[in-house]
């Protein structure tokens, strides 16, 4: 009988549901030698969190994260709510002894990300920023690729992250509407990914400079009564620089009209090239200098073959997998290390690392300047 991670996971809807879903799955795909079990759910909406509890599975329900943390038969604190209760969660969580996994961005500050990591770091529990793109099998092949040398020295990481669901006027003011319970808007939401990634396909970036938008400035509030004042971004833009002299850019919108979740990376490097397209999530596009002159071009790698990362587990070659999968991906390497007692990456250095650059683009948009990214 494997031993048993026994989780606890606040917040319920959207992300709550992603990694419920991924807990269940591991058991049914993966031989770990941990077993999770679905001990309890938080949310603060009892109707919805009941629910939620009865077809998921999930065996008890608190409505208070904090009496959920202090509780002595759960092992592991998923945090699956707004970001302006990530760090009060993550730190009561590590002073409990209870290992971490947590929603991105990690925090609303890095001086919050830094209190996050000191907690976990004095705890020695392990931490996991649910950054799921990294886990994705083709980006996952990209870094393979980029370690190997096969496209040289990185010139240039491009980024563009599209949504269009801010685009109706009538959509009702939400959390991701306001600063204060969100650190920022499609900033903190969509270029933490890709900020991310870049991290882990390029490197450390050092310095940002930003424009942002807030389009529709009055949003209807959805109990039907007055307006909210939106505070968060609706659009960031940022220059960057990398601290190995490559060159990044970073686009992320909810005004992109037509497109739902369009997530594109391009990375140009001395000896080759890497596109990325979340919407072809199995695909890898990639250029090398060193193929025949005459047969050069970009080939299209269908990641699906058993010796690509993280696809052993799935189908035969060419039997495509898709979103939740990454999901599935990252918290069997969770629990995994839970159970190794090893360190497991993005870590809440990671997601540090990643704020620190968040908020250096946040400044650098209201102040109109360059900002450099502290060095540690
Ligand atoms: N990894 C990804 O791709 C991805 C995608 C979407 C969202 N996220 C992140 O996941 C987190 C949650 O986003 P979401 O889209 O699931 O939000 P959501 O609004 O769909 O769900 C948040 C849930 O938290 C609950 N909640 C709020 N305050 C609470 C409290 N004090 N105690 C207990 N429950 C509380 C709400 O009732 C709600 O059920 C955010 O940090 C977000 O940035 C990550």
């Amino acid at each position: 009988m494997n031993e048993e991670i026994r989780v606890g996971i606040v917040g319920t809807q959207f992300m709550g549901r992603a990694h419920t879903k991924a807990y269940q799955d591991i058991l049914n795909f993966l031989d770990l030698p941990v077993k999770p079990v679905l001990r309890a759910a938080c949310d603060i909406n009892q109707s919805d969190l009941d629910s939620f509890a009865k077809r998921f599975g999930w065996q008890t329900t608190e409505t208070s994260w904090e009496k959920m943390v202090a509780r002595d038969d759960i092992d592991l604190i998923d945090i699956c709510t707004p970001n302006v209760i990530h760090m009060p969660i993550a730190v009561a969580a590590a002073g409990a002894g209870k290992h971490i996994l947590c929603e991105k961005p990690v925090a609303m500050t890095a001086d919050e990300a830094q209190r996050m990591l000191n907690a976990a770091r004095q705890a020695d529990v392990r931490n996991m920023v649910a950054f799921n793109y990294r886990r994705v099998p083709a980006l996952a092949l990209a870094r393979q690729l980029i370690e190997q040398g096969k496209i040289g020295r990185v010139f240039h990481f491009n980024a563009v992250y599209y949504q269009d669901w801010l685009v109706d006027p009538d959509f009702p003011f939400v959390w991701r509407h306001d600063i204060k319970k969100g650190g920022s808007g499609a900033h903190g939401d969509m270029n933490a990914h890709t900020v991310d990634l870049a991290r882990f396909l390029v490197g450390e970036i050092k310095t940002v400079c930003a424009a942002e938008e807030i389009f529709i400035k009055e949003r209807r509030q959805s109990g039907g009564k007055g307006t909210g004042t939106v505070t968060a971004d609706d659009a960031m833009y940022f220059l960057a620089r990398f601290s190995d002299g490559a060159l990044g850019s970073f686009m992320a919108t909810r005004f992109a009209t037509g497109r739902k979740n369009f997530l594109r990376l391009e990375i140009f490097g001395s000896e080759g090239s890497l596109l990325f397209n979340l919407e072809r999530l199995n695909e890898l596009q990639f250029y090398s200098k060193s193929d025949a002159a005459t047969e050069q071009g970009f080939q299209n790698i269908l990641v699906t073959e058993s010796d690509h990362p993280y696809v052993k587990n799935w189908w035969p070659p060419g039997h495509i997998i898709g979103w939740e999968h990454t999901f599935i991906h990252e918290i069997s390497d969770l629990l995994l290390a839970i159970a190794k007692k090893e360190p497991v990456y993005p870590d809440f250095y990671d997601g540090l690392r990643c704020q620190q650059v968040l908020d250096a683009v946040c400044e650098s948009a209201k102040e109109e300047r360059w900002v450099d990214i502290p060095k540690k």
